[in-house]
């Protein structure tokens, strides 16, 4: 019977990796999937987890299955994370949460919540959005539409045709919001932005579903989850589908949670037991390793000050080296504006090539970036700034 399938072209993003994997030339440089690089071009390992890894090591007695919802002191210390300790959504109890495997796992979660509770609701994502958004919303069989997010030739968020089209959506549709650091274009909401769009959600009866995946790779911690701590505390449902992916440096151990803040805690608790089933049927129950180790991290004021200080490690060698993108691009392609890099934040920012320009980046300088033209700023640093510049001159 398998013989009937046909082959389908490769993920965007995963496609790319082994395309630059099989690149034998020795200048290559990786722009493509979204992992954090430190200045000798490695993704480390933090310490905070190397050490919660030995501790949780250290004490496991036994391998047996978590639950469903997965690993209770995860959950509560992302809830912790996420809102912040004193949100009133835990006065009111209002929030449950789920471990997902990885924030992708979680966004499907809360996918397959929609379609249990609103099976015609439709679901808006921005254009553009991270491309795995359309498979993990729509192959529950939701319906996906798309609201304009990014002005390009300005390289900010075009705001007013947003709202516009946010404020005519029909009552019960679900809005899928990035929390801060927008993937692929890096243009976040600011928070009068964010002030503003509540009015809308609220008045046109919308669900926020916010993706979190970059927590802290932003301005901050608190400061990244403004938007949907203020949608917590005003309006009555919100999704949140956190990952641990970057922030905790966790990525292959797939470590995310779907947080769901409903109106009163007893819909909350119907929801939950649904999401239990949910999981059970798609995966049983989530992995421990990487879940384990971010409860150890968030549950230790020590290890918790350490991976703080190494986030914020990240967050600025990032912020450091999108301004050097910008004055480099500006002494070897002057004609191009590229100053809205160093307004933007956290690991992505869309070049504005055309996706002939990309290939020709890739085929003639080994520069390896997503077709629509989004760099890993990450993937730069002393030893190819220059080099990708030079490439970027060529091919304008
Ligand atoms: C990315 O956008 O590159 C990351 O979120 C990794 C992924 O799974 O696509």
């Amino acid at each position: 019977m398998f013989e009937r399938l046909d082959a389908v072209p490769a993920d965007p993003i995963l496609g790319l990796m082994a395309l630059y994997r099989a690149d034998t030339d020795a200048k290559k440089v990786d722009l493509g999937v979204g992992v954090f690089k430190d200045a000798r071009g490695e993704t480390p390992v933090l310490q905070a987890v190397r050490q919660a890894e030995a501790a949780v090591l250290a004490r496991q007695t036994s391998k047996t299955y978590v639950a469903p919802a997965g690993n209770a002191a995860f959950n509560s210390a992302m809830e912790k994370l996420v809102f912040g300790a004193n949100h009133s959504v835990f006065a009111a109890d209002r929030v449950r949460s789920v471990q997902g495997p990885g924030g992708s796992g979680a966004l499907r979660l809360g996918s397959e919540l929609i379609k249990l509770a609103a099976p015609k609701a439709t679901v808006h994502v921005s254009t553009p959005s991270w491309a795995n958004h359309v498979p993990l919303l729509s192959n529950t069989g939701l319906t996906l539409a798309r609201y304009p997010y990014y002005d390009a030739g300005k390289g900010a968020i075009d705001f007013g045709a947003m709202c516009q089209q946010l404020s005519q959506l029909p009552a019960g549709d679900v809005v899928v919001l990035h929390a801060s650091c927008h993937n692929p274009t890096g243009a976040d909401l600011s928070q009068a932005q964010w002030q503003e769009l509540l009015p809308i959600f609220r008045s046109r009866g919308l669900l926020p579903y916010i993706d979190m995946a970059y927590q802290g790779l932003g301005t901050g911690l608190d400061e990244d989850a403004y938007g949907l701590r203020l949608f917590a505390a005003e309006l009555p449902e919100v999704l949140v589908a956190a990952s641990c992916s970057k922030n905790f440096g966790l990525y292959r151990e797939r470590v995310g949670v779907l947080h769901f803040v409903l109106d009163k805690p007893a819909a909350a608790l119907n929801a939950l037991s649904q999401e239990v089933r949910v999981a059970r049927s798609l995966y049983s129950m989530p992995p421990d390793h990487g879940a384990a180790i971010v409860a150890e991290i968030l549950g230790s004021d020590a290890l918790r000050d350490s991976w703080v200080r190494e986030l914020a490690g990240m967050r600025d060698r990032i912020n450091g080296l999108r301004r050097r993108v910008v004055a480099k691009l500006a002494e070897v392609a002057p004609r191009r504006d590229f100053s809205f890099i160093a307004k933007q934040q956290g690991m992505f920012s869309l070049l504005g090539l055309s996706a002939e320009q990309v290939v020709k980046m890739r085929n003639e300088r080994h520069v390896y970036m997503t077709e629509d033209s989004r760099i890993n700023i990450a993937g730069l640093g002393e030893g190819n700034l220059d080099y990708f510049a030079q490439a970027v001159a060529h091919v304008l």
